[in-house]
C-alpha cells in the first residue's frame, strides 16, 4: 500500500513554529499508523520522536491526532483511514516538547488530585473486600480508561481553565464513588463540587466523541453532579 505520512515536526528551541514533513511510504496491507511513525524512524529520519510501549491499546502512550480525529497509532489501521494522506499531529491543545510528544506533566498532576485508588476507614477483612457482578458492573465503562489523555485534550474547558481537573480525572473520581467498597465518597465529591470541578464541564461531549476506548466521561460528569447535589442535601450515604 502506498501512502504519504504528513508529520507535524518541531523542536521549540530550534525551529520557530512547527511544520509538516511529507514522507511517501510503502506499508504492508494492515499496517498501523504506528507501523509507518516506525518505518519513519528506522528508515528515514531518526530524529522523528514520538510515544508508544504496548502497541496493543493499553498504555494509552501512542494517542495523536490523525487525519482530524484523535486516534491511537497503535490500533488504526492506515487502510481503514481511506485516505491517501495521511496527517499526524501532537495532541493538541497541549505543549509540544517535540514532534509528536507532548507534556502530559499537567495532565497526570491532575489525576493525581483525583486520588485514583481506592480508599477505606474500616479494618480490612480476613480475607478481600468482596463485591457482587453487578456492584462491580457500576464502574465496568470507567476501567477501561487508559490515560492516553485524548479526552484532556479535546475539551474546550481544559483550554480555558487551566485548573479545571478535565474529563478523565473525574471520570476516575466518579470510578472510586461507584466502587461499593470504596468508603471515603464524601471526600471525593467535595473535592469535585467547585468550580474547577464538576461544576465546569459544560457538556460538550467532545471527551466522548475523542475517547479511544468509547468511554463517555461527560455521562460520568453528570452522574457526579447528581451524587454531589445529594452530599450537599446529605442524601449521600456511603463514605
Ligand atoms: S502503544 Fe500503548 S496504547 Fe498505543
Amino acid at each position: 500500500m502506498q501512502v504519504v505520512f504528513k508529520v507535524q515536526r518541531y523542536q521549540p528551541e530550534r525551529d520557530g513554529q512547527p511544520y509538516f514533513q511529507s514522507f511517501p511510504l510503502e506499508l504492508p496491507e494492515r499496517a498501523t499508523v504506528l507501523d509507518g511513525l516506525h518505518q519513519i524512524k528506522d528508515e528515514r529520519d531518526g530524529s522523528l520522536s514520538f510515544r508508544r510501549s504496548c502497541r496493543s491499546a493499553i498504555c494509552g502512550s501512542c494517542a495523536m491526532y490523525i487525519n482530524g480525529a484523535y486516534h491511537l497509532a497503535c490500533n488504526t489501521g492506515v487502510e481503514t483511514l481511506k485516505a491517501q494522506e495521511i496527517v499526524v499531529s501532537p495532541l493538541p491543545h497541549l505543549r509540544v516538547i517535540k514532534d509528536l510528544i507532548v507534556d502530559m506533566q499537567p495532565f497526570f498532576e491532575k489525576f493525581e488530585r483525583a486520588l485514583p485508588y481506592l480508599m477505606t476507614t474500616t479494618p480490612p477483612p480476613e480475607r478481600e473486600r468482596l463485591q457482587s457482578p453487578e456492584q462491580r458492573r457500576a464502574f465496568e465503562e470507567m476501567i477501561n480508561c487508559i490515560q492516553c489523555a485524548a479526552c484532556y485534550s479535546a475539551c474546550p474547558m481544559v483550554w480555558t481553565d487551566p485548573q479545571y481537573l478535565g474529563p478523565a480525572a473525574l471520570t476516575k473520581v466518579y470510578r472510586f464513588v461507584s466502587d461499593s467498597r470504596d468508603e471515603v465518597g464524601r471526600q471525593r465529591l467535595a473535592l469535585v463540587d467547585n468550580d474547577h470541578g464538576v461544576w465546569r464541564c459544560h457538556t460538550i461531549f467532545n471527551c466522548h466523541i475523542a475517547c479511544p476506548k468509547n468511554i463517555n466521561p461527560t455521562w460520568s460528569i453528570q452522574q457526579l453532579k447528581r451524587k454531589t447535589i445529594a452530599r450537599r442535601l446529605r442524601f449521600w450515604e456511603r463514605g
